[in-house]
């Protein structure tokens, strides 16, 4: 089974995330990143807008790949703007998607959680299951935080896959 475990994360939180699902399915890591750094004010506005936010060159290669993980932060109650970027240039055809989510609020992401899966459809691939992690803006994520919770989540999804 060959892993693909693919993030952005603007203040490290959902970099914790997935770091800790990488080791834990012994996935490959990729970090997507924006060309140029984003403001708050602007993060927030364009995830509002839906945009995609310009990423640095996006040699993603799903193709090698049965499983792919993908995490984000929640920006004003929508997916932040690189990951609409990485859906927009992703063939998932034949893909099991997996997708992790920070966000502030305690509140399950459900309207963002439902987006992407109509996305990742659109492109032939199928979520299996969605992970949302609760973060605080003063504190981030240490992995000891989110151990259990990525352990329970790939677990419950191994018999899945
Ligand atoms: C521009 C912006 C908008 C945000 N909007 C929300 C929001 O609507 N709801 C929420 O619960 N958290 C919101 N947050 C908090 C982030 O989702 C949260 O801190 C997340 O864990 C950050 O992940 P990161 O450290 O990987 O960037 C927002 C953060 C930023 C920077």
């Amino acid at each position: 089974m060959k892993n693909l475990v693919v993030y952005y994360s603007r203040s490290g939180n959902t970099e914790t995330v997935a770091q800790e699902i990488s080791k834990t399915v012994r996935g490959q890591l990729k970090k997507i990143e924006l060309i140029k750094d984003i403001g708050f004010a602007w993060a927030a506005f364009s995830s509002v807008l839906g945009l995609k936010g310009k990423i640095k060159t996006n040699d993603l290669n799903v193709k090698d790949y049965e499983n792919i993980f993908i995490g984000f932060p929640v920006w004003a109650g929508r997916s932040s703007t690189p990951i609409n970027t990485l859906l927009d240039e992703t063939d998932f055809t034949g893909k099991n998607v997996f997708v992790f989510i920070t966000q502030a609020d305690d509140k399950t992401p459900n309207s963002v959680f439902e987006s992407i899966a109509a996305r990742v459809e659109t492109k032939g691939g199928r979520v299996i299951d969605n992970l949302f992690i609760q973060t605080n803006m003063k504190n981030p994520l240490t992995s000891e935080q989110v151990r259990e919770s990525v352990l329970n989540w790939i677990n419950k999804n191994i018999a899945a896959v």
